[in-house]
């Protein structure tokens, strides 16, 4: 049975707390995982970070594939920039819902995490795989996307934001 867990929407001060590594690979972790990815599919996101959904471990699930059937699960992931240039994406974020914004980062990383049973990988990513690993990384250090923005965006965004949990019905 999977959970479908609550996502943190900007400014929720939660997305701000800084993520801890995971020292068990256990089967809660495993199942956490999977609720993660569930959520992510059904919000049809492309990554989502623990952090996203107020769990302060350093896990990500991430699926760039097209057909939603690739997923990735990374533990304690690290990276270092292997190319200077610098390329600009329009993102997205399930905490920012329904803006998009160009935002310029290094092209080309190498990846370092380790799986769900604990074994480490290195990987090159490139292209939108090396967008996501960053963008969602930095969900881990409590760092968003509408911080690479103008501060007079990034409030209007969160006005906006803020409003439209206002109007939302409650129960
Ligand atoms: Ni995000």
């Amino acid at each position: 049975m999977m959970n479908k867990l609550n996502i943190l929407t900007f400014p929720d001060p939660r997305l701000r707390k800084k993520a801890s590594p995971i020292t068990v690979f256990d089967d809660n972790l495993k199942n956490f995982a999977q609720d993660m990815l569930f959520t992510m599919y059904e919000a049809k996101g492309i990554g989502l970070a623990a952090t996203q959904v107020d769990f302060h471990k350093r896990l990500i699930v991430i699926d760039v594939s097209d057909e939603q059937d690739n997923p990735y699960f990374l533990v304690n992931p690290t990276y270092k920039v292997l190319d200077d240039a610098i390329e600009h994406f329009k993102e997205g974020c399930l905490s920012v819902p329904t803006y998009f914004e160009d935002i310029y980062r290094p092209k080309k990383i190498e990846l370092t995490f380790q799986d769900l049973e604990g074994k480490q990988h290195i990987e090159i990513a490139e292209g939108i795989f090396s967008v996501c690993v960053q963008h969602e990384i930095d969900h881990l250090e409590g760092k968003l996307m509408v911080d690479y923005i103008s501060p007079l965006k990034r409030d209007r965004i969160k006005n906006k934001l803020l409003r439209k949990k206002d109007d939302s019905p409650k129960n």
